[in-house]
């Protein structure tokens, strides 16, 4: 039987990347699991704070974040979808893991890394060392490692961007193993399941993925843009001045990326899209794009609109997930704090 979770941050309106790399594969999952699988899927407001946050704008996110989810086909009879938020049980076992994680493991973290530098490049000659971040941020994966153990997944569909953190969680999990023995290994160890589609690139510059930090409007497609704001997105893509299509990632970023997303969309394989498109031009390209993340948009775009106005339904899918993955890891806590001496051997 698989534990399957995954989890995505309320930070307004997903992209394509989210979409494509993440969220389609959940629909995807929930579809093809087999009736004895259990899932879960989380909006991590508790992540969203390692970054400053206006709390009504957050509300309103994580609000959002469930319409979107339950737009583009999450069942919340068939997946338990709920607020991290809402169970207390991920930041008490978070506290547990980090005092048995090594900082040395999270200073390797490239998520860490980056923000490391980017504050380097933003503060002055003297600012140079971690002050200027949060401890949060550095107990970022911690508290990731924490959402998945604390179900006892056993597969967690991410972006490639997220692959090092599961790492991270197998290793935490290990070394719980290892350390609070028991009878037998108390977590599983959780696979990283990769999305078949590839990693979505900025369309503004295909070198980085498409993001919603970016402050370039222009270089992400949101799940609520309409059928004009895709169109002038897609028409202002960076791409390059080599005649014809072709798929090469490494040499033409911006082409690639726009067939990767023709591939997605269309749900078919990158290379024959690419071989289609051999003796086209960019402007067939970029018109046949759009039209695609158009037609798949459209119907999660709808439903989002709809699903939002539905205040008082979103409050009881809340609370409805909410109950329900506290009875999930209320068991695998008390089993965590017999082994550490917190409680008596049940
Ligand atoms: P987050 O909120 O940044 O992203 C959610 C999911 O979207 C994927 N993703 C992408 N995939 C392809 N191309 C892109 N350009 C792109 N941008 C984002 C991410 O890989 C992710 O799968 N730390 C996580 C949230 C999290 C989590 C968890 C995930 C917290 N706890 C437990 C799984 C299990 C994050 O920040 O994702």
């Amino acid at each position: 039987r698989r534990v399957i979770l995954s989890g995505i941050q309320p930070t307004g309106i997903p992209h394509l990347g989210n979409y494509l790399g993440a969220l389609s594969n959940w629909v995807k999952l929930q579809k093809s699991a087999e009736p004895e699988d259990k899932l879960l899927f989380s909006i991590v407001g508790w992540h969203a704070l390692t970054l400053p946050q206006d709390p009504a704008a957050l509300l309103a996110a994580r609000n959002d974040m469930l319409a979107v989810l339950l737009a583009i086909g999450i069942d919340p009879d068939r997946s338990i979808l709920f607020h991290q938020d809402h169970n207390p049980h991920h930041t008490e076992l978070s506290w547990i893991l980090s005092c048995i994680t090594p900082m040395g493991k999270l200073r390797r973290m490239t998520t860490w890394k980056s923000r490391l530098a980017a504050a380097r490049n933003s503060g002055s000659e003297d600012m140079v060392d971690e002050s200027m971040l949060n401890a949060g941020l550095f107990m970022y994966p911690v508290l990731q490692a924490a959402d998945v153990l604390v179900y006892k997944a056993t597969h967690v569909p991410v972006g490639d961007d997220q692959q090092q953190h599961i790492e991270l969680t197998r290793d935490i999990a290990d070394i719980f193993n290892r350390t609070f023995k028991g009878t037998s290994p108390l977590f599983p160890l959780p696979t990283y399941v990769n999305t078949p589609s590839k990693r979505i690139l900025s369309l503004k510059d295909p070198t980085s993925k498409m993001s919603k930090s970016s402050p370039d409007v222009q270089s992400r497609i949101l799940l609520t843009d309409i059928a004009s704001q895709i169109q002038s997105k897609i028409r202002a893509a960076v791409t390059d001045s080599i005649q014809g299509i072709t798929y090469d990632p490494q040499g033409r970023p911006g082409t690639s990326n726009l067939l990767t997303i023709l591939a997605a969309c269309t749900d078919s394989d990158v290379t024959q899209v690419a071989k289609a498109y051999e003796s086209q031009g960019h402007g067939t390209l970029k018109r046949d794009v759009a039209e695609a993340v158009e037609e798949f948009l459209k119907g999660p775009r709808a439903q989002f609109d709809r699903i939002r106005q539905e205040t008082s339904y979103l409050d009881e899918v809340a609370r409805r997930g909410a109950v329900r993955a506290i009875e999930q890891s209320e068991v695998t806590m008390m089993e965590v704090k017999t082994r550490l001496g917190l409680a008596s051997p049940v």
